[in-house]
């Protein structure tokens, strides 16, 4: 299994606090673990080193608010530098958004672009799928008031209607 190759990064309070933050309108962290699932398994068929595989997988959109979608590998391949990752995980991280920015020259490269797209699509489906519950709105709104990017947005909306109305 998948756990013993990530315990420590799971357990890093760079990766706990994604829990509170939003990515394709369902927390960051289900998105990572979602990726880190996926490539534990396409590693085999791929022939890709699996622990750099799941360890690039959950950090690959740490700080991705502060790049665009070309960019966002890039940084996020550097927070993984700063945490004591190998070259080989920032290497897989960086290219992660193929085919836009660049294209993967690793084999863990290539598994971390593929997991990501399959993940995407999955979070997107249980998104769609619990609007009838209504439980992606509640856990989509719980998101918006404690993820510091959102919360920044509203207190600058709310600026800018204070700065209209005097
Ligand atoms: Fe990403
Ligand atoms: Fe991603």
């Amino acid at each position: 299994m998948y756990e013993p190759l990530i315990a420590d990064l799971a357990a890093h309070p760079r990766v706990v606090e994604t829990r509170h933050h939003m990515h394709h309108s369902v927390s960051k962290h289900d998105h990572m673990m979602r990726v880190v699932r996926y490539s534990y398994r396409l590693a085999r068929i791929f022939r890709a080193d699996r622990r750099t595989c799941v360890r690039a997988a959950i950090l690959h959109d740490l700080d991705s608010r502060l790049g665009t979608l070309s960019t966002h590998g890039a940084i996020a391949a550097e927070v993984a530098a700063t945490l004591g990752e190998p070259h080989e995980v920032s290497a897989a991280i960086i290219s992660h958004m193929y085919p836009i920015g660049p294209k993967p020259t690793t084999r863990e490269g290539w598994v971390l672009v593929v997991a990501d797209k399959i993940a995407s699509l999955t979070d997107m489906t249980t998104f769609v799928s619990g609007l009838f519950t209504g439980q992606s709105l509640r856990e989509r709104q719980r998101l918006c008031q404690t993820d510091p990017f959102y919360a920044g947005k509203r207190r600058r909306r709310m600026r800018r209607l204070w700065q209209n109305v005097t």
